[in-house]
């Protein structure tokens, strides 16, 4: 294999996976990372998580041994999250029985600028742990692969099962799209050429760790008083984005987006744990954006995750509009700006 470093008994692969930024949002989750609702998301590109993954010999009677590092260094409270996702799923990488693993783990985003990295790092582990499994049995990194990999990325963080794929991917049983599923996600091909290299410019508000962390805000969605229409409407939202997606109606694209990442934040604020990841910042930036659309005609909007940064989406044709509005109008309110866009999924690397 052109792109493997293989000895006696060591296996080293390297996997690039990017991030991705949720339209339709996955908030609250049950079982075993099973998601409430169906969520569609766009693959990033600028923003990513490398990991090198190298198989060799044990050295402690650990049942899985994991030296994990991130950039450069030991990170033991990450390592061990990875080091018991791969304990509970050892019957798909069973060669950690025989054989200790050491990642070293860097992301193309600076640590602090508050960009949600577990998509990314569990994408490009999930990727480079399988990869392993595969060269083990001697299988092709087929479609098949993907799909196991996106399940497998799924176990370590919901929202990096999207990474797998590129472009628009979605995530979720959904009684209106045939194939979708909880276990893993699929790429959504009809992709109408407007919505085709679509921008994603993040506004970092805050680099600060978030203050209440998403698996916590997963739970809260357990016992919120409306959880029952948020997770019908997130269905129903995913298979209308899937039809406008393929239509190119980019007022609903608008009007679907914008009004998830202020769901996401009212699911928050409405729980009976309530808590506020908005910033002052974040406020004064969604209604520039509101006001430069309506002025200017240029379809552009935003979104959030689950913290107080502004993702800025607009059609590439728009690019240069946007982005001198965002230097000019905005350039007080963002502590920094990373540009992305849409992406074409992971990348086995050379090593
Ligand atoms: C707000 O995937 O980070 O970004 O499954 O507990 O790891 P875990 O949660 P995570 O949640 C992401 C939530 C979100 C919305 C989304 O990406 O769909």
């Amino acid at each position: 294999m052109g792109n493997t470093t293989e000895t006696t008994n060591q296996i080293k692969v390297k996997w690039r996976c990017p991030s991705n930024i949720a339209i339709v949002k996955y908030w609250g989750k049950k079982g075993i990372q099973i998601p409430c609702n169906s969520s569609l998301s766009l693959t990033l590109s600028n923003s990513y998580t490398e990991v090198e993954a190298t198989l060799h010999e044990k050295t402690t009677l650990e049942s899985v041994e994991l030296n994990y590092y991130f950039e450069g260094e030991l990170n033991e409270k990450f390592g061990k999250r990875v080091a018991d996702y791969l304990a509970d799923n050892i019957e798909v990488f069973p060669y950690l029985r025989m054989g200790a693993v050491t990642i070293h783990s860097s992301n193309s985003f600076p640590h602090s600028a508050g960009i949600a990295s577990s998509a990314s790092a569990f994408g490009a582990i999930a990727l480079a742990m399988l990869d392993i499994a595969y060269q083990l049995e001697e299988k092709e990194l087929d479609d098949d692969f993907y799909r196991r990999a996106s399940e497998m990325a799924r176990l370590g963080s919901g929202s990096a099962c999207r990474s797998i794929f590129p472009s628009y991917a979605l995530w979720g049983q959904n009684d209106a799209i045939e194939d979708a599923s909880d276990d893993y996600a699929v790429e959504v091909t009809q992709i109408h050429p407007i919505f085709k290299d679509m921008r994603d410019a993040i506004l970092i508000i805050e680099d600060e760790p978030k203050k209440v962390s998403s698996t916590i805000g997963h739970s809260l969605m357990n016992d919120h008083p409306f959880a029952a229409q948020r997770f019908t409407q997130a269905n129903k939202r995913t298979a209308e984005l899937v039809d406008i997606l393929a239509e190119g109606d980019v007022d609903s694209f608008i009007h679907i987006c914008e009004s998830e990442a202020l769901t996401l934040h009212a699911m928050m604020m409405t729980s009976t744990d309530y808590y506020l990841l908005v910033k002052p910042g974040t406020i004064t930036a969604i209604e520039k954006i509101m006001q430069f659309r309506l002025e200017n005609m240029v379809p552009v909007c935003f979104t959030l995750d689950a913290g107080p940064n502004v993702h800025i989406l607009y059609p590439d044709k728009y690019q240069e509009a946007v982005e001198d509005f965002i230097n000019d109008e905005l350039k007080d309110i963002y502590k920094k700006v990373i540009f992305d866009h849409e992406g074409q999924g992971p990348q086995k690397l050379s090593i």
